[in-house]
C-alpha cells in the first residue's frame, strides 16, 4: 500500500472589478492589440480597496471545502502560496485559518513566487505521505495590484490578482503510475538569475513594499526552456509518458509560453486549459485557479493525468504530475 494525496475538491474566488485591455491603453502608451498578441491577455481582475490576499484565499478555500463535502474541522494544515501576503508576519494563512474558524492544525506560507503552487503542493504532498496530516488544504492567493509599477508598460499589463485552493487528502494506492493523486513532484530553483524578476523593496532592504521588476525578455527564454524540461522529470519519475497525458495545466503567464511548452511535449492545445485571457497572470494563485474553473466546467474525469508547470521569479520553477 502507497499513500497518495488526492484532490478532493477545488475552489476559486476572483474579485469583482474587471479591468479590460482598453483601460491600460487610456493609461500608457500600449494597446490592446499588443497585449494580446504579446501576451493572450484580454482582462484580468483587482482586488477592492481593503481586500486582501487572505480575504480571497478565504473564499476560494471555503469554495474547496464545499466541493469537498467537507467542513473545516476535517482539515488538519493550511499552506498559502503567495508573495503578496497581507503582513509581513504573520503568515497570511494563519488569517485564512482563523476566518475558517479552525484553532487546530498549522498554517503557513510559501513563498515561490509564480512557482508557489506547485512548491506548496509538492510540499503538502511531503507532508501527507510523511505522515504528518491527512487532509491539508492547499491554497494560491496573490494581489499582485499592490506591488505594480502603473508607469510601466512593461509589467503592468501583465498581472491580476485572485486565489484558487484544493483539498489534498491521503488514500491508499497500490504504489502504480495508475493510482490516484500525486505521482510525481520535480522543484527547483536557481538565484544566479534572482535579478530578472524581482520586486525591489522589502523588510530587510527598503522597508517598503517595493514594486515589481522584470527583464520580460529573459524571463521569457527561461520559461521556454525549463517548463517543458521540469514536466518531462517529472513524468519521468512517475513512470509516465507525455503520451498518456490528458491535461496541462500550466501557469498562466503568456499564451504564447505555454503553446511553446505544449508544443514541446507534443500535446495538441485542446489538453491545455487557459485561463490567462480572463486572468491575467495571478502569480501562485494561476494554477489553483485553472484547476478549479476547468474542474467547475466538468473537463477532467476520475484518472485523467494532469500535468502541471510553472516558472516565477528567484528562478524557481517545477511540475507536479497527478491522477485525477
Ligand atoms: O509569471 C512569472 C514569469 N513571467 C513570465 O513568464 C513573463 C515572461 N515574459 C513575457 O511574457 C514577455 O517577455 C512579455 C510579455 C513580458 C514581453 O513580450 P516580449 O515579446 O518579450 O517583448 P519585449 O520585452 O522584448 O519588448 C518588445 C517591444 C519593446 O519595444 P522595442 O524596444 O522593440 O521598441 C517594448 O518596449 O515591446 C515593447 N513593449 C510594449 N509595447 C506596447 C513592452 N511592453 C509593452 C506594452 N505595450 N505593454
Amino acid at each position: 500500500m502507497t499513500l497518495r494525496s488526492v484532490i478532493r475538491g477545488t475552489g476559486h474566488y476572483l474579485p469583482e472589478r474587471v479591468v479590460e485591455n482598453s483601460w491600460f491603453e487610456e493609461r500608457l502608451d500600449t494597446s490592446d492589440e499588443w497585449i494580446r498578441t504579446r501576451t493572450g491577455i484580454e482582462r484580468r481582475h483587482f482586488a477592492a480597496e481593503g481586500q486582501a490576499t487572505s480575504d480571497m484565499g478565504l473564499r476560494a478555500a471555503r469554495a474547496a471545502l464545499d466541493k469537498a463535502g467537507l467542513k473545516p474541522d476535517d482539515i488538519d494544515g493550511i499552506v498559502l502560496a503567495t508573495s503578496t501576503p497581507d503582513f509581513t508576519f504573520p503568515a497570511s494563512a494563519t488569517m485564512i485559518q482563523h476566518g475558517l474558524g479552525m484553532t487546530h492544525g498549522f498554517a503557513y506560507d510559501v513563498q515561490a513566487v509564480c512557482a508557489g503552487f506547485v512548491f506548496a503542493l509538492a510540499n503538502a504532498d511531503a507532508m501527507i505521505r510523511g505522515g504528518m496530516a491527512r487532509r491539508v488544504l492547499v491554497i494560491g492567493s496573490e494581489t499582485f495590484s499592490r506591488i505594480m509599477d502603473w508607469s510601466d508598460r512593461g509589467t503592468c499589463v501583465l498581472f491580476g490578482d485572485g486565489a484558487g485552493a484544493v483539498v489534498l487528502e491521503g488514500q491508499n494506492g497500490d504504489g502504480t503510475a495508475g493510482d490516484r493523486g500525486i505521482l510525481a513532484s520535480d522543484l527547483n530553483s536557481d538565484g544566479q538569475y534572482r535579478d530578472l524578476l524581482y520586486v525591489d523593496g522589502g523588510v530587510g532592504t527598503t522597508g517598503t513594499a517595493g514594486q515589481l521588476r522584470m527583464q520580460g525578455n529573459l524571463v521569457f527564454r527561461h520559461a521556454v526552456e525549463k517548463l517543458a524540461k521540469t514536466a518531462h522529470v517529472a513524468l519521468d519519475k512517475a513512470g509516465l509518458t507525455p503520451a498518456q497525458v490528458d491535461w496541462l495545466v500550466p501557469h498562466q503567464a503568456n499564451a504564447r509560453i505555454i503553446t511553446a511548452t505544449a508544443q514541446k511535449m507534443g500535446l495538441p492545445m485542446d489538453k491545455v486549459v487557459l485561463t490567462v485571457a480572463d486572468h491575467g497572470n495571478t502569480s501562485a494563485a494561476s494554477i489553483p485557479l485553472a484547476l478549479s474553473v476547468a474542474d467547475s466546467q466538468g473537463r477532467f474525469r476520475e484518472g485523467d493525468v494532469i500535468v502541471t508547470e510553472a516558472i516565477g521569479g528567484g528562478l524557481s520553477w517545477g511540475s507536479v504530475v497527478l491522477r485525477w
